[in-house]
């Protein structure tokens, strides 16, 4: 069972390195009630924005005749296939099925972050839902998370020493994707199991996978770039800045960018 924090002194404490942990409902951070996941999927479905994946054994035919469907078939319909949809623009939303949102979580957590001292470069919200059977990939994000579980279950699967698992020069280049995790040693595992309302702090180009466990399933992650205390980067930021530094044509290349999730 992986630790919780509840006090803002327990988060400057353990930010700093993995593993990830979860964060205390009574932290009190923000409130907001968005609407169900099955109306968000409805009212978000034909934006441009939006990328889905349709998953499952289909034929061909099938898969892409669901996709076209997407946008179009009765939304009841839909949330009965196994996919995931994410949105990286919510902000796009902001005047429609997440009115509130940048008042009532977007600034409160950003006033956390800045009254304990922390600086960024970008913190912004993503979107998720999925379908039943609606698993994440194997991956690792150039970013920290703050993974807020709204609706359905799910379980958020990382290691407890990534550092054994996988360099951090190894996520940068990408070789932790994957459709599946590779064998583990389920000792090695840090799994949460995410119910409505709880809160997962994911470390930065931590290699982690989420499976689902009920039909229909949304969640928040504001992701956070260059975050920094008193002028210090996680030891995994500071791969990924030297990184950059020598290859200046990738800077900035964020995950917002990369269609992994
Ligand atoms: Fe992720």
């Amino acid at each position: 069972m992986p630790d919780t924090i509840a006090t803002p002194d327990e988060f400057t404490e353990r930010w700093v390195a993995p593993p990830n942990f979860r964060i205390s409902p009574d932290f009190g951070l923000f409130q907001f009630e968005l609407p169900p996941a099955l109306e968000v999927l409805d009212a978000i479905r034909q934006d441009d924005e939006v990328r889905v994946t349709i998953l499952g054994d289909l034929d061909p035919d099938l898969r892409s005749a669901r996709t076209r469907a997407f946008r179009h078939a009765p939304v009841e319909d839909i949330a009965a296939w196994p996919f995931r949809l994410v949105h990286f623009h919510l902000a796009r939303l902001y005047d429609g099925p997440l009115r509130g949102f940048h008042e009532q979580v977007m600034i409160p957590w950003r006033t956390f972050l800045s009254a304990h001292g922390f600086t960024w470069h970008r913190c912004a919200p993503a979107l998720f839902i999925s379908g039943p059977g609606g698993s994440s990939t194997y991956h690792s994000d150039q970013s920290h998370g703050l993974v807020w579980q709204v609706e359905g279950v799910k379980t958020f699967h990382s290691y407890l020493d990534p550092d054994q698992v996988l360099s951090a020069e190894a996520a940068i280049k990408g070789e932790t994707t994957a459709e599946i995790p590779p064998l583990h040693d389920a000792a090695t595992v840090q799994s949460v199991r995410m119910e409505p309302g709880d809160l997962l702090w994911s470390h930065i180009l931590t290699p982690h996978w989420v499976t689902s466990e009920s039909a229909l399933s949304m969640s928040i992650n504001l992701s956070h770039g260059g975050l920094c205390h008193h002028g210090h980067y996680a030891d995994r930021e500071v791969t990924v800045r030297e990184h950059w530094d020598n290859n200046p044509d990738q800077a900035w290349l964020t995950d917002v960018r990369n269609t992994r999730y």
